[in-house]
């Protein structure tokens, strides 16, 4: 399939282009604001560039919390960093250098602006979440039979490749076979976008490994640039996309423990938060629902460490 060259358009579903934090005094100065996404916000750099920002946001059950988790976005951003750096010879990825503005040091990362494949490219080794969902009702994941009996938080034998839909602001992603890749961006890409999948997760998970850390699995984004090259986008391999779990603690039969926001999602089923998130039937920005609650301070503090503890486990660094 020829790739659709030049500029990239911002992503199906995403927010207008609204100054976040309001008007007046806004963050990026005379930068153009792109975008917003749940997490990142997003502005146009001169000659086709984006700076992508990493904020405190927290995203959990699609929708954003009202409570920041300070420090986030620039563990992110490092993370993410690190992790182009380890993959660099793997698969080229979109960052170019450029100045970042001081107001957004640390937490932003300026980038080729590609166009993006409105895919979501999963790859799991290990049985959670919504493949541990899909293998409980029909056996297989995105059209991959598994073996019978296999326990939530279970090992594959093999990675696998389990695309999603990215679904437009509000919407849940949704798990899609190869075959339906292939529909959308056609049977070369497909098959690049699933090898390259696969290789990113088993060289995060090989590495992660020898810090004690599992990943069970990861998201990542890909997009191509003017001269139809793939590149890898995004953030790579930090809790936000993945499932990091310590192997120490793994007991496949229930769910893991884990350094993500699985610690978050947790509190919000909880009866202290006392949230339905199912209450009014739809989500806040298709129809009525409750919006989320505000997280009380243990459990910013709690998740903040959690997002630490990654960074410093899998890089070695220490997080100042
Ligand atoms: N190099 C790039 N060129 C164009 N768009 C990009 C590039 N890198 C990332 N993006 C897009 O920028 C946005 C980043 O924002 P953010 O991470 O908040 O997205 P989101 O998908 O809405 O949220 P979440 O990550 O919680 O699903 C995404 O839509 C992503 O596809
Ligand atoms: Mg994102």
């Amino acid at each position: 399939m020829t790739p659709p060259p030049g500029a990239a358009t911002p992503p199906q579903g995403a927010a207008p282009a609204r100054p976040p934090g309001g008007g007046g005094d806004r963050p990026g100065g005379p930068l153009k604001h792109l975008y917003s996404g749940k997490v990142r916000d997003i502005y146009q750099l001169p000659g086709g560039r984006l700076l992508l920002v990493a904020t405190d946001r927290i995203s959990a059950y699609d929708y954003v919390l009202p409570t920041p988790i300070p420090d986030k976005g620039k563990i992110l951003t490092r993370l993410s960093l690190w992790w182009f750096g380890q993959l660099a010879d793997l698969v080229p990825n979109h960052l170019v250098d450029a100045p970042i503005p001081a107001e957004f040091a640390g937490r932003a990362m300026a980038c080729q602006q590609l166009s993006m494949i409105g895919v979501e490219c999963v790859a799991r080794g290990y049985l959670a979440g919504s493949g541990w969902h899909d293998y409980r009702r029909t056996g297989a994941v995105c059209g991959v039979a598994l073996q019978p009996g296999l326990t939530e938080g279970a090992r594959l034998p093999e990675p696998i490749f389990t695309p999603a839909t990215k679904a437009p602001r509000g919407q849940h992603d949704e798990n899609i076979p190869l075959a339906s890749v292939a529909g959308l961006v056609g049977a070369d890409a497909a098959a690049e976008l699933e090898r390259i999948t696969l290789e990113v997760y088993r060289r995060g998970a090989a590495i992660a490994a020898g810090s004690g850390i599992i990943v069970a699995d990861t998201k990542i984004e890909l997009g191509y640039d003017a001269q139809g090259r793939l590149l890898l986008a995004d953030e790579v391999l930090t809790p936000d996309s993945s499932r990091f779990w310590p192997a120490d603690r793994w007991r496949p039969g229930r769910p893991q423990p884990s350094f993500d926001k699985q610690f978050v999602r947790d509190w919000l089923d909880s009866p202290e938060a006392g949230w339905d998130r199912h209450q009014g039937g739809a989500h806040p920005e298709t129809g009525p629902g409750t919006p989320p609650p505000e997280l009380p301070g243990w459990v910013v503090e709690r998740t903040r460490a959690l997002y630490i503890e990654a960074y410093e486990r899998i890089t070695g660094d220490r997080w100042t």
